[in-house]
């Protein structure tokens, strides 16, 4: 048995036993740091912390490590509970097309965006595929990434799509952190369904779906639902599909304009609804009392220049606000949840306790984790980050870009 003692803790946050599983706005600003602590893992799991004057002493130091966290902090790993970690290539000319003028909605339409990855996906193996997210993981965890969600939709053909889903099987079974897959057909319309588009969702429903079951190939099911995109209709046909083959609903919703998808997708018993740069005192409402988690995504906001999601509004309406990173190559080349977190701050004027907290509970929330993850409690065996030696736990969000976490304990 591997046993980890990790003891001098400056600060150790988030744990305790009578945090919830969901912080509502109110109350996101209450974080819990027990100074000058100890955590004692075994097997990863969580068998005892507190403060050092309460610990007991080691009496069998066999395969112990023990760790000096002197001037450190240790904290629950973040969860992302939004990404499109596999994709094909990178768009780096897209990124140049718009710094040249040009709008992501515009880009799309000229055969950019998500259209442009789909060929791109196209023309890859499986084993390629694969290699390339396994790399991009294994830099997200490095980040303090501590559960991950990852959704298809960059094949928009059966074949493609099914390609997709095995290649995040795959990689669920390949890593010790708990990954999620959603099933995201519905994410743009092909160009041969583009006068079509029913036939599209035909080939949702009744060729993907069917596959996805049989092999079991996620746990939720998405719908970018937008102008240009998805209608709130289209949406509903596909989320009721989904939802008969037991597939949770987790969606894209108001990114660029409001329809009532939040509506909608509240009452088709969303998990979550996600981005939320633009939102209505409607779309609040809905949210209030829903189960509903609101989750936005500022490094997309941040990267293609749209409006950042109105955290406090929703804080203020007591809803429970989760941030996660929409890592993709399209509108969010970064999977750093360091930097969300600073971004959080900076430009969304949540506080550092609160935009942790939406990076920590409330995003495992977003993915059905409370049980597990998001905060240090005994009997957990979720990730924990050690950071380096840093003056307040404010210090990271602050000093944005650089590296302070130390290790990733997973
Ligand atoms: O979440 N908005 C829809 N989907 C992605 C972007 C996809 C892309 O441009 O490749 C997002 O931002
Ligand atoms: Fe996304």
């Amino acid at each position: 048995m591997k046993k980890i003692l990790i003891k001098n803790i400056k600060g150790l946050v988030q744990a305790g036993e009578e945090i919830p599983a969901v912080i509502k706005g109110t109350h996101m600003h209450i974080l819990p740091v027990i100074e000058n602590a100890f955590l004692a893992l075994e097997d990863g799991e969580v068998v005892a912390y507190g403060p050092m004057d309460d610990w007991q002493g080691v009496t069998d130091w066999r395969d112990l490590e023990v760790i000096d966290a002197t001037g450190k902090y240790v904290l629950p790993a973040f969860v992302d509970a939004h990404t499109h970690t596999v994709f094909a290539k990178s768009r780096e000319e897209e990124f140049v097309d718009r710094i040249k003028g040009l709008s992501y909605e515009e880009i799309a339409l000229k055969g950019g965006g998500i259209l442009n990855s789909a060929r791109r996906l196209g023309e890859l193996s499986e084993d390629a595929l694969f290699k390339a997210a396994k790399e991009r993981i294994e830099r997200l965890i490095s980040y303090g990434t501590g559960a991950l969600e990852i959704k298809s939709g960059y094949g928009l053909t059966v074949e493609a799509e099914i390609k997709m889903l095995r290649v995040i099987k795959r990689l669920k079974e390949h890593f010790p952190i708990t990954i999620k897959a959603t099933f995201l057909g519905a994410h743009a319309f092909p160009k041969a369904y583009k006068e079509n588009q029913q036939g599209y969702i035909d080939l949702i429903i009744n060729e993907m779906l069917p596959v996805i079951e049989a092999e079991q190939l996620a746990d939720y099911i998405d719908v970018f639902c937008e102008r240009n995109y998805f209608s709130v209709e289209q949406m509903e046909q596909v989320l009721t599909a989904g939802k008969k083959i037991g597939l949770k609903p987790k969606v894209h919703v108001n990114q660029f304009s409001i329809m009532g998808g939040i509506q909608k997708a509240v009452e088709l018993g969303a998990v979550s609804v996600d981005h939320l740069e633009e939102i209505s005192q409607e779309d609040i409402d809905a949210l209030k009392n829903a189960a509903t988690i609101p989750t936005i995504l500022p490094s997309c906001s941040h990267f293609i220049s749209i409006p950042f999601g109105n955290a406090r509004w929703m804080m203020e309406n007591d809803l429970p606000v989760a941030l996660a990173s929409d890592f993709n190559p399209g509108t969010t080349p970064s999977g750093n949840l360091g930097f969300v977190w600073s971004l959080a701050c900076v430009k969304m004027k949540m506080t550092p306790e609160e935009a942790f907290n939406a990076l920590t509970v409330n995003a495992a929330a977003a993915l059905e984790l409370s049980e597990t993850h998001g905060k240090i409690a005994l009997g957990r065996r979720s990730p924990v980050i050690i950071t380096k030696e840093i003056p307040s736990l404010a210090y990271i969000p602050y000093a944005f870009g650089d590296m302070h976490i130390e290790r990733v304990i997973v």
